[in-house]
């Protein structure tokens, strides 16, 4: 395990690469990554840092929106099959359909969907600037893609009308308010912090918010003392790196994302040794995705 750590750490430094990991990766993942981060901070990374290569762990869309925002870099990604059922929930004809059908309305889409979506799309946003960016677009009709449940989220921290799309993540979908009354019973005066990705009820009865770049933020300020969180179980890897003195309660032992798993040691070295599986997007789709990247990237300041 240590030979396999030093062998990443060396081959990295030696190709100028950045090795990038999302807040849900396994903890090992995160302790060897560069920089750990919501997604609206790897988006940020990947737009603007000096390295030849980045190697993205998380998921296809993630590593895809890094080679759309870094065009002149190598963007790796550990294991190919890493996706997003919730990015698959929709499909660039659902969006040129939905265009027509309100054609007033402004196209805000969740960064967890496919370029080709991305590129039908007017602005991107993240959990963490879901609600800043819908209120400064500009249209008070907007077309929320693809995740019901972050739309519904933001649908109450806005007066724009919300047309919301169908999509969801099956990791947060699963976690029910029966379940978070037993854990919450079972743990009494803990606080619970859940992602917007959770249900409507979830979300109605948890004490905070917040995307996974905010909650480390969140536990290193509260004065809590025992957190239940409400989101993928490797979160908790993250935010005992920053606040180990917290309790931290995990909603659910299902709280696992299959996909974020994927990633491990040994793909990741081997990925970086042989520099494959590389993660393109044809030249067009990342020139109209691009803009509406960018397009977010200005309106979260
Ligand atoms: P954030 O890390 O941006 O909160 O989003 C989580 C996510 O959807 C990854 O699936
Ligand atoms: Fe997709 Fe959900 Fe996994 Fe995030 S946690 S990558 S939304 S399936």
């Amino acid at each position: 395990m240590e030979k396999i750590k030093e062998n990443i750490s060396r081959i990295a430094a030696e190709k100028n690469a950045l090795i990038i990991a999302h807040n849900y990766q396994p903890g090992e993942i995160q302790e060897i990554a560069h920089l750990c981060g919501d997604s609206l901070e790897l988006s940020r990374k990947a737009a603007s840092n000096d390295a030849d290569i980045i190697v993205f762990c998380g998921v296809h869309f993630m590593a895809e929106s890094a080679s759309i925002l870094s065009p002149q870099k190598k963007v790796l990604l550990p294991d190919i099959e890493a996706g997003c059922p919730m990015a698959d929930m929709i499909t660039a004809e659902d969006v040129i359909q939905l265009k027509k059908d309100y054609p007033d309305a402004a196209v805000v889409t969740y960064i967890n969907s496919s370029a080709e979506v991305k590129a039908e799309s007017d602005v991107i946003c993240t959990s963490s600037n879901a609600v800043r960016i819908v209120q400064r677009v500009e249209s008070d009709r907007i077309i929320f893609l693809p995740d019901k449940n972050l739309g519904n989220f933001v649908s109450k921290h806005t007066d724009k009308e919300i047309i919301l799309w169908k999509g969801f993540c099956p990791t947060h979908e699963r976690f029910s308010a029966v379940d978070l009354e037993k854990v919450k019973a079972d743990n009494p005066g803990a606080l619970v912090v859940v992602h917007p990705e959770c249900r409507p009820e979830v979300v109605d009865m948890a004490d905070e918010v917040l995307s996974t770049g905010e909650m480390v933020d969140f536990v290193q300020k509260t004065d809590a003392k025992s957190i239940i969180i409400g989101t993928e179980k490797d979160m908790i890897h993250r935010l005992k790196m920053v606040a180990g003195h917290i309790n931290y309660i995990p909603a659910s032992k299902d709280f696992v994302c299959p996909n974020m798993k994927k990633i491990t040691l040994s793909k990741l070295y081997d990925t970086l040794l042989n520099e494959i599986p590389v993660i393109t997007v044809p030249q067009e789709i990342a020139r109209r995705a691009g803009m509406a990247l960018q397009r977010m990237l200005e309106l979260s300041y």
